[in-house]
């Protein structure tokens, strides 16, 4: 059975159209069963409509704090049967739920640690390599924890920095490189998960 997999997006929804494409081409083993969206809006809706799914959208302003909208986000994501919820240019702070832990992905323009946590989201981002002078930059996948841009890494790829980057040019050169580390990681995920299966099954 394909893994199922939640999306969560803000933005334009480029990697969940990735997630989609490569499910659909067999290139990965996934089916998307969840798309929630924390704004209305969001490029990534009529994008999730164009692959005929139907994109949840949950405000933020209507939870009391951040605890109760992160509790709403990932009781979505069971009833619909997900196993893993993938952050795909998703920009709020959730609270992982215990029985969520190691099984949240998130990509981030940057080789963390570096210019990664509160604050650097988006072209910030690329400013800053800019800014510092920095030759290689890249993405991260990790798998998230209570803290912005924080837990265990599962893939990075670099890209060189060219002195006449402008923050755009470099976002386009990382992005590029984001659409293969973010399916990769989730194939290593899934391996992972799998061989936790076969394992607890041989040790019953
Ligand atoms: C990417 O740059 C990713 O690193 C960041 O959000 C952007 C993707 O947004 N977290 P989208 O998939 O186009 O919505």
């Amino acid at each position: 059975m394909s893994h199922p997999i939640a999306v969560f997006v803000s933005g334009t929804g480029r990697h969940l159209e990735n997630f989609v494409r490569l499910a659909q081409q067999g290139a990965l083993d996934t089916q998307v069963v969840l798309v929630l969206c924390d704004r209305h809006g969001a490029g990534a809706i009529e994008r999730a409509r164009k692959f005929g799914l139907r994109p949840l959208t949950l405000l933020p302003s209507e939870y009391e704090d951040t605890a109760a909208f992160s509790r709403a986000a990932f009781e979505a994501a069971q009833e619909a049967g997900a196993q893993t919820v993938l952050l795909a240019g998703f920009l709020r702070l959730l609270h992982i739920p215990t029985s969520w832990t190691n099984r949240v992905l998130n990509i981030h323009p940057s080789l963390l640690p570096a210019f990664g946590g509160k604050g650097y989201y988006g072209s910030r981002v690329h400013k800053a390599v800019l800014e510092r002078g920095c030759t290689l930059s890249g993405c991260t996948v990790h798998y998230v924890d209570q803290e912005y841009d924080h837990g265990r890494i599962l893939v990075q790829r670099t890209v060189p920095v060219r002195a006449s980057d402008t923050p755009d040019d470099l976002a386009a050169r990382v992005f590029d490189e984001e659409l293969v580390a973010f399916p990769e990681a989730l194939r290593l995920h899934m391996d992972s998960r799998s061989a936790d299966t076969a394992t607890e099954r041989g040790g019953a």
